[in-house]
């Protein structure tokens, strides 16, 4: 699969920079199976950012693993001399930093004419105007809430840029991507904001791999719900309207539901508003467990 039709839905896109580096091929199909939208890949070429990471034959080699969206980010510096690389190496999205030449705009042509969505992102210090006369030529703007070179930082707060964003960009298929720092806690921030893309690399890879254990993958099914626009579950009601994903859930995977049973439904209601454990209410919910409806 590639990329697709256009949709405002709510979309999570792990940052492979926080996956075992020694693995990517394994890393890239757990977290796909565990319901990752888009898989966000990046570029880093100790010049525009201060790290390093790899070019475009690591990513040729990923796209082979990859069944959803490669969504590739260049933290580079000139962009236009690789445009074709990546083309060729599979990314889907190819987004550039409007930090990092005089001409974002030719670049953005250009990675559409190279086959490929175009993406422009823009550094915390950067304000939203700086797309103003961009967004005809663009597919996403990637709105960096740590400044950009490692995993790992602390969340920014840019929700202010992102609402302008969403109001320059209107009725236009263009995408808000969120890069840094998204957590559980900080995603509901900036989607109500008006984003739509989440790229959480440590959120989803630190502390427990995806592919090897449940906490991996707890924490990466616990952001979309956490980012739902729709809020919180109303009280005293579950949400009923599960999502297939978490239906489809591998056998024996909530090994502790006997433990969730044991819950009163006031101790799950109490934890109602920790928006990380919604999906928890609606996994019970799609268990059909008689005490819990
Ligand atoms: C930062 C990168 C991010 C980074 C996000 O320069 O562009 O994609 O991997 O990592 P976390 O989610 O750990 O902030
Ligand atoms: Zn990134």
């Amino acid at each position: 699969m590639a990329y697709s039709d256009f949709s405002r839905t709510i979309k999570i896109a792990p940052s492979i920079l926080s996956a075992d580096f020694a693995n990517f091929g394994a890393e890239i199909r757990a977290i796909e199976a565990q319901g990752a939208d888009w898989v966000h890949v990046d570029v880093m070429d100790g010049h525009f950012v201060p790290n390093l990471t790899f070019g475009p034959p690591a990513v040729k080699a990923f796209r082979p693993h990859v069944d959803t969206v490669m969504d590739v980010h260049l933290m580079i510096q000139p962009v236009d001399p690789y445009i074709d690389a990546f083309a060729e190496a599979g990314a889907d999205i190819l987004t550039a930093h409007v930090e990092a030449g005089p001409h974002i705009h030719r670049t953005l042509q250009a990675i559409r004419a190279a086959g490929m969505k175009a993406g422009v992102a823009l550094n915390p210090g950067t304000p939203a105007e700086a797309v103003a006369h961009l967004l005809d030529l663009a597919d996403l703007v990637c709105v960096m809430t740590v400044n950009p070179g490692f995993g790992g930082q602390k969340f920014i707060d840019m929700t202010g840029k992102v609402r302008a964003l969403r109001e320059m960009i209107g009725d236009r298929p263009v995408h808000i991507e969120i890069d840094g720092g998204v957590t559980p806690e900080t995603a509901p921030l900036v989607a109500a904001a008006g984003a739509d893309v989440l790229v959480a690399g440590s959120a989803v890879f630190k502390g427990g791999s995806v592919a090897e254990s449940t906490a991996g993958r707890l924490k990466l099914r616990a952001l979309p719900f956490a980012a739902d626009p729709r809020g919180p579950a109303p009280a005293g009601k579950l949400r009923l309207e599960t999502d297939a994903r978490i239906i489809a859930r591998p056998a024996g995977h909530w090994g502790s539901t006997a433990i969730c049973l044991q819950h009163t439904a006031a101790q799950l209601e109490e934890h109602r508003f920790r928006a990380c454990n919604q999906w928890r209410l609606q996994e019970l919910a799609a268990a059909e467990i008689p005490a819990m409806r």
